[in-house]
């Protein structure tokens, strides 16, 4: 469909011509004389509009009533220009083959289903144009296919991050860290994984540094896992995370790095998915063409942990978790850092973040962004031998269990440093979408334990 619509004139210059489409049956309108049926194939947004009547090999299953809505079927016709005002072309068919019928318990209608309503239908809900056309991950060499955003996004950050680090690796991440263990896949692996127990990573950053600190600028791209309450928005149990660690690099150049990427992936986003774009400005979020533009081209704004602080101290506002310093800043924090006071903070000190002359804060930034929040978190990592064991020591964890992490700073330590970028979060950002459990196929989150 993408190949004939697909073009300036949208099929116009293909009239005349023969051809078959295979696909899957959005409507279907029988009228006295003839009958029109809306067939899309997943090549892009647009269904082709099928006309047929009796004198249509195969008619016949259509009056019998056996092609309805999610049938997948098989037709042969010609284009012709439209009646309709909704199409410069249809197809006027010769032959129609019903592949495979649809019991008529097919949950995806016509009428728009509540995206909550299609998550209780992961499965099927790529047969709708929002989340059919994001996830249409299959390659093609077709430059018409449109329906590619969450490979163009994926292809994007992949494309951006080779340019940014042009000695850049990818590593593959283990499975087993030194984390807390989740029991949320299929297997419960986490008693006894050949013998011992096993661990679901929640980053793969202390494997890439390992990497990063032998090859230089490297970067990882894998799932990870969090056992956090995940019932919010814009948490998932399981997410895709990119990581890019910078040997020889300090927290600026992590900032710099960490903007540059997601600047050029807003841009890239806006200029090669503009149908996206509209469709998802139309459909899901009426501002998020001006939101990304605005982040594309805006200086992004750097503000202390302290300032952020004392900027919330100073709001005109009651937050439901109080403001002080040394806490954690929560999401209505973000929210009003990023939509009412700017932007620009970030979250409690992990062990492995350096530690400021200060003594009391670490080299650690978060990027936000409106309407999501933390989008990137990094910071410079504890080269120091003697700061890092310290900092396990305060933290009561076992120095034994971290000893191949603590060799990268008994052999040739140097400073280095890194960010996550979450790839649904990224997604949810550039789409509009309320909720992140629509900016992946099959969420994982507590309560969505059939998928
Ligand atoms: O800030 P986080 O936890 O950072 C790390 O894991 C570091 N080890 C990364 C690094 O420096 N290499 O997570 C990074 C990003 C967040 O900013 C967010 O975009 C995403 O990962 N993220 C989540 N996305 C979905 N669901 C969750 N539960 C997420 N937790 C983090
Ligand atoms: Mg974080």
């Amino acid at each position: 469909v993408a190949d004939v619509k697909g073009g300036p004139d949208q099929g116009l210059d293909k009239l005349g011509q023969s051809l078959v489409i295979t696909g899957w049956v959005r409507t279907l309108r029988v009228q006295s004389s003839v009958t029109f049926v809306e067939i899309n194939d997943g090549s892009c947004l647009s269904n082709m509009q099928c006309v047929m009547d009796s004198g249509a090999e195969g008619y016949d299953q259509v009056e019998s009533g056996s092609i309805t809505t999610g049938a997948s079927i098989w037709v042969q016709g010609v284009v012709v220009e439209s009646q309709g005002s909704k199409q410069k072309v249809e197809l006027k068919v010769n032959k129609i083959v019903l592949v495979g019928k649809s019991d008529p318990s097919f949950p995806i209608q016509k009428k728009r289903a509540s995206r909550e309503f299609l998550r209780t239908k992961a499965h099927l809900r790529p047969r709708t144009n929002t989340f059919g056309m994001r996830w249409h991950m299959l390659p093609t060499n077709s430059s018409k296919r449109m329906g590619l955003f969450g490979s163009q996004v994926l292809l994007s950050l992949l494309q951006i991050v080779r340019e940014r680090i042009p000695n850049s690796h990818e590593t593959a991440d283990s499975p087993v860290d030194a984390i807390p263990k989740v029991n949320n896949g299929l297997i419960d692996w986490s008693q006894d994984f050949f013998g011992k127990p096993a661990f679901l990573t929640v980053s793969g950053q202390l494997n890439a540094e390992t990497y990063a600190t032998a090859l230089s600028d490297v970067y990882t791209f894998g799932p990870t896992f969090r056992a956090e309450n995940s019932n919010t928005s814009r948490h998932l149990a399981e997410f895709w995370m990119i990581e890019p660690e910078l040997a020889f690099a300090d927290l600026n150049d992590d900032m710099a790095c960490a903007t540059a990427y997601l600047q050029s992936v807003i841009r890239y986003v806006l200029d090669n998915c503009k149908e996206d774009m509209e469709f998802f400005n139309t459909w899901i979020d009426k501002g998020i063409i001006d939101r990304l533009s605005d982040l594309a081209n805006r200086d992004v704004v750097q503000i202390t942990y302290t300032e952020a602080i004392d900027l919330l101290s100073r709001a005109n506002k009651k937050f439901e978790f109080p403001v002080k310093w040394g806490c954690d800043l929560q999401s209505e924090h973000e929210r009003y850092i990023t939509e009412e006071a700017f932007g620009g903070c970030p979250d409690i000190k992990a062990f492995y973040m350096r530690q400021n002359d200060d003594g009391r804060t670490v080299a650690a930034m978060d990027m936000l962004v409106p309407k999501i929040g933390e989008l990137i978190g990094g910071s410079q990592r504890e080269e120091r031998l003697e700061y890092l064991e310290a900092r396990l020591d305060d933290l009561k964890l076992n120095k034994d269990a971290y000893w191949w992490y603590l060799d990268l700073r008994r052999y040739g330590s140097v400073p280095h440093a890194g960010f996550g970028l979450g790839f649904e979060r990224l997604v949810q950002f550039a789409t509009g979408m309320d909720n992140i459990r629509d900016a992946i196929p099959f969420p994982r989150t507590p309560a969505s334990a059939e998928f």
